[in-house]
């Protein structure tokens, strides 16, 4: 039953997160409860990505990443992935105008180079014509894992050394954080995981060390504008300590 509770008015403005991550799971059993192909609960994903994407600008979040495709969906049947990749194109040619009308910028990370060359011009087109977008930033994660970064992500450093442009010693956080695929975007300080599992699924593994982990039964499919609010709101309630105690927290906001 939908209450008629406005969620959206619960949410404190000045606590918002400011870059939210979703694991978008469950278009596949979405399909199998209706007796129809899982490539049907793709499509129907797809409609709940403009719901969050709308919610997202119209809260004024400014980064929103959405796990789309990750290097293990390589894996699937082919059918799956074909018609995966079809709709990607299909997506991003329907969704242009309302990305420019709403001053949203596309980005993508992940193995782009192994999408197929259709989807690939096409996601450099729309990146590029959005480009100097700025009320929010949807980074789609396409090809994409932690290990596949995280590789790398050494890699480059280690080229870096080789060329002579860094030493060892020149290693740390800020360089391994700097030749990550996710660059410059912020941490997440939300991530959602649709569907009832309990997982990361190589995402973002290192950006994810303080994000506040968000769980919830619903189908990527079924997902609302009222179900993103409701994270929102469960987010604000939490406290974040990275690593500190409680009092100086809360010393810390009374200063401000
Ligand atoms: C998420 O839904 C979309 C992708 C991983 C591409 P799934 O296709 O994983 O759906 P389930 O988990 O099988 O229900
Ligand atoms: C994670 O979902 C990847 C995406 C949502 C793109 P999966 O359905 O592939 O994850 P597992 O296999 O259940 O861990
Ligand atoms: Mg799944």
């Amino acid at each position: 039953m939908r209450s008629n509770i406005n969620l959206k008015e619960l949410i404190d403005p000045a606590k918002l997160p400011q870059h939210v991550a979703i694991i978008m799971d469950g278009n596949g059993r979405w399909a199998k409860k209706q007796g129809l192909s899982r490539i049907y609960g793709h499509q129907k994903g797809a409609d709940a990505v403009r719901n969050v994407t709308e919610a997202c600008a119209e809260l004024s979040i400014p980064y929103l990443t959405l796990y789309a495709f990750s290097t293990e969906n390589w894996n699937r049947p082919k059918e799956e992935i074909d018609a995966l990749m079809n709709l990607l194109v299909e997506t991003i040619n329907k969704e242009l105008p309302t990305l420019q009308k709403n001053n949203i910028k596309l980005n993508a990370i992940g193995n782009l180079r192994q999408l197929p060359e259709h989807a690939y011009q096409k996601l450099l087109q729309t990146i590029e014509s959005t480009q100097y977008n700025t009320h929010l930033t949807l980074t789609i994660a396409l090809s994409y894992s932690s290990h596949w970064e995280i590789t790398e992500m050494v890699r480059s450093i280690a080229h870096k050394i080789k060329f002579g442009e860094i030493l060892p010693e020149n290693i740390d956080q800020k360089l391994i954080e700097q030749n990550l695929n996710t660059y410059p975007i912020p941490f997440p300080d939300l991530l959602i995981r649709t569907s009832g599992e309990h997982r990361i699924s190589n995402f973002l593994l290192y950006q994810l060390a303080y994000t506040e982990l968000y769980f919830t039964e619903t189908l990527w499919p079924d997902y609302s504008k009222d179900d993103f609010y409701k994270a929102i709101i469960d987010y604000q309630k939490r406290e974040r300590r990275f690593g500190k105690i409680s009092e100086q927290i809360q010393s810390n906001q009374n200063e401000k």
